[in-house]
């Protein structure tokens, strides 16, 4: 992807609460499944945090520390601003960089936390690259996609395994956390409202005004195009994929 074609990207996403699905209920019910809210102070890492709708709830309800990594400087400008409004800068550090050459050290985290972000490094690498960075008795907690369902039809299958070759259902992506030395605690799927109302409406809102801003540039319409794409698949074949929230404890 080039330079100019990210920037569109970014410019489209980045005035977002949320650049992917999920919910404040849901990410409070992922807290209470790993019992966080009694403990503390905590410190946690909040990966592929985006414009930080996880991390400033983080932040809000727990007794923690948070760093907050995303690559992508637009979208930790927009966090640290929200921090600040909010009041909430002294606890969220914020970091420009990439969740594949995290600078911290051996068990320096209590949680990593990351929703629908690990995809980008892969689910088995990403849960297995972070351990090392939890304390024993740590908690990861992800969103990934995942098969709501043993069987899809096989057109739908062919298009998510050439997007993601590593799409599986929940007890698959369970046995990659066991392997990889977590002993899983919960698991959840997101509700779809979580994708229609709080992740697919606002961006479709904001479709007319991207367009403008960007002067009818052709590939920025190209954008909008491909976004409701994949709008219209997840409303076609939602019973057969969504986001499941995975909770899960290192153990040793
Ligand atoms: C689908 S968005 C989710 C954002 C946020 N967690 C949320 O739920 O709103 C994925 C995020 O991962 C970030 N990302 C992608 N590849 C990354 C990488 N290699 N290192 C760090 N962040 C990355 C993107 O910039 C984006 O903010």
């Amino acid at each position: 992807m080039d330079d100019s074609y990210l920037a569109l990207l970014v410019d489209l996403h980045k005035r977002q609460k949320r650049q992917g699905p999920g919910g404040e209920v849901e990410t409070g019910k992922a807290m209470a499944l790993a019992n966080l809210q009694k403990s503390g102070p905590l410190r946690i890492a909040d990966i592929g945090c985006g414009t930080g709708a996880s991390t400033l709830q983080l932040a809000r309800s727990l007794n923690a520390e948070i760093t907050a990594v995303d690559f992508l400087p637009d979208f930790i400008e927009v966090l640290k601003d929200n921090a600040e409004t909010e009041g909430l800068s002294e606890r969220i550090e914020p970091l420009v960089c990439s969740m594949e050459q995290l600078p911290f050290a051996e068990e320096e985290y209590d949680v990593f936390w990351s929703e629908g972000a690990i995809y980008n490094m892969g689910f088995e690498k990403g849960v297995n690259e972070w351990r090392r960075f939890l304390k024993p008795g740590g908690f990861l907690v992800v969103s990934e996609i995942t098969w709501l369902t043993n069987t899809r039809p096989p057109k739908l299958q062919q298009y998510w395994e050439a997007q993601y070759p590593e799409i599986a259902t929940a007890s698959e992506k369970l046995k990659v956390l066991e392997a990889g030395g977590y002993s899983p605690i919960g698991y959840f799927v997101l509700p779809e409202n979580c994708w229609l109302v709080n992740y697919y409406r606002p961006l479709q809102d904001s479709f007319p005004d991207f367009v403008a801003r960007q002067k009818n540039d052709e590939r920025a319409t190209t954008i909008v195009e491909s976004e409701k794409k994949e709008i219209a698949l997840y409303k076609k074949h939602k019973s057969y994929y969504g986001y499941g929230m995975y909770v899960a404890q290192k153990f040793g």
